[in-house]
C-alpha cells in the first residue's frame, strides 16, 4: 500500500465537543424526615412502576452523633417506595481522613457497587463529611466510569466548599488528593438538620473555606464574617446558615463562571492558603483539620502579602482577627519543623503544589481584602520569616483589635524578589 504521508507530512482533525453540566444545590431541613421532598424533587421523573435505586454510604461519626439517622434513611426509602428503593443496606464507612488515607475503603466501596450490580443510572447517595463524600465520590466516578453521585454533605466545610463542587479524591503515595477526579454530583442536599451533632471543633473548621473564598472573592462578605464573628463563633444557627450560604455561592460562582471548572488551566485561586495546608496536615499525620490547616495556610499568605507590600497592614491585622475570634488557629509546630539541612518541610509544598497544578508554580496572594491575585514564584525566604512572625502573633490578635505590631514584616518588600503578578482575579 502506498500511503499518501510522505515521512515529511502529517494530517490531523481536532476533535471539539462541549458538555453541558448542570446539578441542583438544595437547601433543606430534615431532609430524611417523612414528607420532605428535597430529594425525591432532585431526581428525574421515572415511567411508572420504575423505581431509582440507592447505594447509601453513611459517615461513621456522623452514624454515631445521629444513631437514628441510618434507620430514618432506610424508613424515608420505605416511604417513599413508589419512587426509591434501596440497592442494599446502609453502608458505614470511617469518617474524617482516615477514609481517604485508607485505599481498603475504596477498594471496599467499587467491590460494593459490583456485587450490588449498580449501573450507570443508579444513584450512590453518600451522607456524611467532606473526606466521605470525597471517597464515596472517587469510587462512583469510577465504577463504571461513573455512577450517578448524590451528596449530603454534613460538616460546615462541606456544605460550603467539598460537597457542592466537582472534585473527588483520596490520599496516595504520601500525598493529599493524588488520585481523583473531576466528576460533577447529580444534585447536592445541604440539610441543616444535619450540623447540630457536629462537634464544635468541625463547626469552626468549616469555617476557614468562607473565610478564604471571601478574601478573594467578596470583600462584603469578609465584612459580614467580620461583624457576626462573635455570632459565628457561638454557632448561632442563622449566622451559621448565612455562612454557608454565601460561602457555597461563592464557591459555586467560580465553579460555573470561572471558565476553568476543570482546572485544566494552571491557576487555583479556590487554593488560596492551601500550599502550606496540604502540606500540614500530612506533616501532622492529620491530627490538624483541613480547615484549620486552611487557617493557618490564610494566616501566612496574608503576612506574605502584607510582607510583600500588595496588603496593607491592617487588613492583615482584621484577618489574623477574624480567624482567632472564630477561634481557628493560625500557627502550628508542623509549621516549624525542618530536614535536617535546615530546610523547612513546609517548603516541600510548594515542590508538590507545582507538580500537581502542571509544572507552573500557580499561587494567590492577596492584593487587598476581597481581591485575590495569582503569582508565579514565591521568595521562600520571606515565608519563612512569616513562618517565624506567627508564633508571636498567635493568642496576642485578638487583644489588639487587629492593631498588629507587624513593624518587622510590613514596609517595603523584604528581598528583591521577582514575583511576577499575571493575572487580576478579582
Ligand atoms: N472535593 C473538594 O472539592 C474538597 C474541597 C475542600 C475540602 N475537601 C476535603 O474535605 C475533607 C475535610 O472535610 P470536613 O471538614 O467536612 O471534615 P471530615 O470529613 O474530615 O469530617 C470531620 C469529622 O466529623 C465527623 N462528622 C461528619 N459529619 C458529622 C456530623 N454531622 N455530626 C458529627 N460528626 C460528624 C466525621 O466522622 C469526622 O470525624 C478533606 O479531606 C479535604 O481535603 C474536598
Ligand atoms: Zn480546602
Amino acid at each position: 500500500v502506498k500511503s499518501e504521508l510522505s515521512p515529511s507530512t502529517s494530517t490531523h482533525r481536532t476533535v471539539s465537543f462541549a458538555v453541558p453540566f448542570s446539578y441542583p444545590v438544595v437547601f433543606a431541613n430534615g431532609v430524611f424526615e417523612a414528607g420532605n421532598g428535597a430529594l425525591i424533587s432532585a431526581l428525574p421523573a421515572l415511567l411508572a412502576g420504575r423505581r431509582h435505586r440507592l447505594f447509601v454510604v453513611l459517615d461513621d461519626g456522623l452514624a454515631a452523633a445521629q444513631p437514628a439517622l441510618a434507620g430514618r434513611i432506610e424508613a424515608y426509602v420505605t416511604a417513599n417506595s413508589d419512587r426509591l428503593e434501596l440497592a442494599g443496606p446502609v453502608i458505614v464507612v470511617p469518617g474524617g481522613e482516615r477514609c481517604k488515607n485508607d485505599l481498603a475503603v475504596l477498594f471496599d466501596l467499587q467491590q460494593r457497587l459490583a456485587s450490588h450490580h449498580m449501573d450507570r443510572h443508579s444513584f450512590c447517595l453518600a451522607v456524611g463529611g467532606g473526606a466521605v463524600l470525597d471517597v464515596v465520590g472517587f469510587a462512583a466516578a469510577t465504577v463504571h466510569r461513573g455512577v450517578r453521585l448524590l451528596r449530603v454533605p454534613s460538616t460546615v466545610l462541606g456544605q460550603n466548599d467539598a460537597g457542592v463542587g466537582v472534585k473527588n479524591g483520596v490520599n496516595a503515595f504520601g500525598q493529599k488528593n493524588f488520585l481523583g477526579s473531576f466528576a460533577p454530583p447529580y444534585a447536592v442536599i445541604n440539610d441543616v438538620a444535619l450540623l447540630r451533632s457536629l462537634p464544635a471543633r468541625d463547626l469552626r473548621a468549616g469555617m476557614a473555606e468562607a473565610v478564604k473564598v471571601a478574601l478573594i472573592r467578596d470583600s462584603a462578605f469578609f465584612d459580614w464574617l467580620c461583624e457576626n464573628a462573635e455570632a459565628l463563633a457561638s454557632f448561632d444557627e442563622p449566622a451559621l446558615a448565612y455562612l454557608i450560604r454565601r460561602g457555597a455561592e461563592l464557591h459555586l460562582d467560580h465553579i460555573e463562571g470561572g471558565g476553568d471548572p476543570f482546572e485544566q488551566g494552571s491557576s487555583r485561586p479556590l487554593d488560596f492558603g492551601h500550599w502550606a495546608a496540604h502540606k500540614m496536615e500530612g506533616l501532622s499525620h492529620h491530627e490538624l483539620r483541613h480547615g484549620e490547616a486552611v487557617s493557618i495556610g490564610i494566616a501566612l499568605d496574608s503576612l506574605y502579602s502584607m510582607a510583600s507590600g500588595w496588603l496593607p497592614a491592617s487588613d492583615a491585622g482584621r484577618i489574623l482577627q477574624l480567624l482567632e475570634t472564630l477561634g481557628l488557629p493560625i500557627d502550628h509546630a508542623v509549621l516549624h519543623s525542618t530536614s535536617s539541612e535546615g530546610r523547612l518541610h513546609v517548603a516541600e509544598g510548594l515542590d508538590e503544589f507545582r507538580e500537581h497544578l502542571g509544572g507552573e508554580l500557580s499561587i494567590t496572594f492577596l492584593h487587598g481584602i476581597g481581591h485575590g491575585v495569582t503569582h508565579n514564584d514565591v521568595d521562600l525566604e520571606l515565608v519563612a520569616r512569616c513562618i517565624a512572625r506567627l508564633p508571636r502573633l498567635e493568642g496576642k490578635v485578638r487583644a489588639s483589635c487587629g492593631e498588629l505590631d507587624l513593624s518587622a514584616l510590613s514596609g517595603a518588600p523584604e528581598s528583591a524578589h521577582s514575583t511576577s503578578v499575571r493575572s487580576e482575579l478579582a
